[in-house]
């Protein structure tokens, strides 16, 4: 980043990567922006937001990052302010005033925006109203941490934009389920870290978390298990109680809208072949002819998974055609991961079908119902992602790959030039510890917060052309072990503030020591939430 600063009169055309917490000598307030932005300077001085303030929209659709901005202030400072409509680029004589307008910047990736403060006047001009809502994001991290209804911020002129166009968290509500207020806390974690996607696991082994009409047996049978696994896996101990819980279309589309108005796209994970225990517990004629099987009770990979058979194909395509209603997404995650072949080895149907089809192996086969999947969703102007194993036996034509094992099946994708979304275990799954040796229950890893920020989503096996098929990138938080919200709020933070940075910032601008810096702020902001976090990195 480029920050330059103006401090007692002298104009200090500086680069430093220095926060000016650290560089100021005087008592201007703390600039500490996580992600941090692609240029900042910093003059001597404040503005102040009191219950005087006016907000002036001065374009249309803006009424979102002005009521964002107000219910912000009122739970965090019990106070708001007032809003009022001005034509574009009237000027606006009264001071005290946050402004939010347009301006073309024609940044290719959605979102940039500029932000000037002075004494009289915020400016928050985006290039469209994602960037004004960035903006407003940007000053909301330069409110005091303290509550007041007198807030001093620094005066500042911003230029910034996003590295990546998909900036993703990804939760797991199979494993354990999350109320919808804890979903919408979420989305609104994501939000304010600047990023865009919530990619919801909705379908596991352990559980089927969304209501399909057409099927009422999901969830009625499907969304409950009679036990749950303590401990790590071949513990042996279940703790025998009945455990579960399910999303209604009704309160499905209530969170849709909640993180529309956040400007977070909210991808729908609908998991097959593997990993739909749950499923084929309610409709065991969904797998290819096995016993009757309960909802998982253990973590792990199962053996029980979908049949490639014209009743399962019918049945999940009338299941996405719900999930499709739901969820504007342009792309629905169909899961793919961890499908062992062993019951498609020994079902004659699955023999059978592969010959007629000419396949040798069964990698093929899921191919087949990955791209026929595919294709039902492509003649409903949709597109899939799914994670790296749908590479085996060919990719279907318009997949998106998000790469999970390692970065070897996002560069294997890019060579083949199908988009792709980062998303290694190693460097960005959240549940992995962030201490060693591990202060809590967790499926295990080591993942410490400096690993997660030097991560870089683009490999450097790839050519600058390929490199242009990595959209993207996601933390991954499996809860197996995160039966709490704030349980999961810990494994996020602070980890989450620096897969923003990997996401939003221009990587030859990142630095931890000065993230580290940044981080004291947010622990404050943090408190001021009054969520949890981990605190070993203080
Ligand atoms: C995964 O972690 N099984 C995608």
């Amino acid at each position: 980043m480029k920050r330059l600063t103006f401090f007692g009169g002298v104009f200090l055309a500086l680069l430093i990567y220095a926060p000016s917490s650290y560089a100021q000598q005087n008592t201007s307030p703390v600039v500490s922006i996580i992600p941090e932005p692609v240029s900042l300077q910093q003059q001597e001085g404040s503005f102040t937001i009191n219950p005087s303030t006016t907000i002036y929209l001065a374009g249309k659709d803006l009424e979102r990052s002005a009521t964002y901005f107000n219910e912000y202030l009122q739970k965090y400072y019990g106070f708001h302010l007032k809003v009022k409509k001005v034509k574009s680029g009237q000027d606006v004589h009264a001071g005290n005033a946050i402004i939010l307008d347009y301006q073309h910047i024609g940044y290719p990736i959605e979102g940039a925006y500029t932000f000037t403060s002075d004494k009289n006047s915020v400016k928050i001009n985006g290039d469209n109203a994602v960037g004004v809502f960035y903006g407003i994001q940007t000053l909301i991290q330069l409110l005091p941490t303290t509550p007041s209804q007198s807030l001093e911020i620094a005066l500042v002129t911003i230029n910034d934009h996003p590295r990546f166009k998909y900036r993703g968290m990804m939760l797991d509500c199979g494993r354990h389920f999350f109320d919808t207020a804890f979903v919408k806390k979420f989305i609104n974690f994501i939000a304010i870290h600047k990023m865009n996607r919530f990619h919801w696991h909705l379908t596991e082994d352990q559980g089927w978390r969304i209501q399909i009409k057409k099927y009422p047996k999901l969830t009625s049978i499907g969304a409950w298990r009679d036990s749950t696994l303590i401990g790590h896996y071949g513990s042996g101990k279940y703790d025998h109680e009945r455990y579960g819980g399910f999303y209604t279309q009704d309160e499905i589309k209530a969170i849709v809208k909640y993180a529309q108005e956040r400007y977070v796209t909210i991808i729908p994970e609908i998991e097959m072949p593997g990993h739909s225990t749950a499923a084929i517990s309610a409709y065991p004629e969904l797998s290819c002819g096995s016993p009757k099987v309960p909802v998982g009770s253990t973590w792990g990979v199962y053996d029980t998974i979908l049949c490639p058979s014209p009743y399962t194909f019918h049945f999940y395509e009338n299941v996405l055609t719900e999930v499709m209603k739901l969820f504007p997404s342009h792309y629905i995650h169909i899961g793919g991961d961890e499908a062992p072949k062993i019951q498609w080895k020994n079902s004659p149907y699955t023999q059978e079908l592969m010959k007629k089809l000419g396949y040798t192996n069964e990698d093929q086969l899921q191919s087949y119902f990955v791209s026929t999947m595919e294709k039902f969703l492509n003649k409903h102007g949709r597109d899939i992602i799914g994670w790296d194993e749908i590479l085996e036996g060919g990719l279907a034509p318009n997949a998106t790959v998000m790469s999970w094992r390692g970065e070897e099946g996002g560069i294997a994708a890019a060579r083949l030039h199908h988009n792709v979304i980062m998303t290694p275990g190693s460097y960005i799954y959240l549940d992995h510890s962030q201490s060693k040796p591990a202060d809590s229950l967790t499926i295990g890893g080591y993942l410490p917060l400096e690993r997660v920020y030097n991560y870089n989503p683009v490999p450097k096996e790839l050519t600058t052309e390929e490199g242009k098929y990595i959209e993207g990138v996601q933390a991954n938080v499996w809860t197996e072990y995160m039966q709490w919200p704030t349980k999961v709020e810990y494994m996020i933070f602070p980890r989450m503030e620096a897969v923003s940075e990997v996401a939003w910032t221009p990587l030859a601008d990142k630095n931890y020591d000065n993230f580290l810096k940044r981080l004291q702020t947010q622990y404050q902001r943090y408190k001021l939430w009054g969520v949890s976090f981990y605190k070993g990195n203080e």
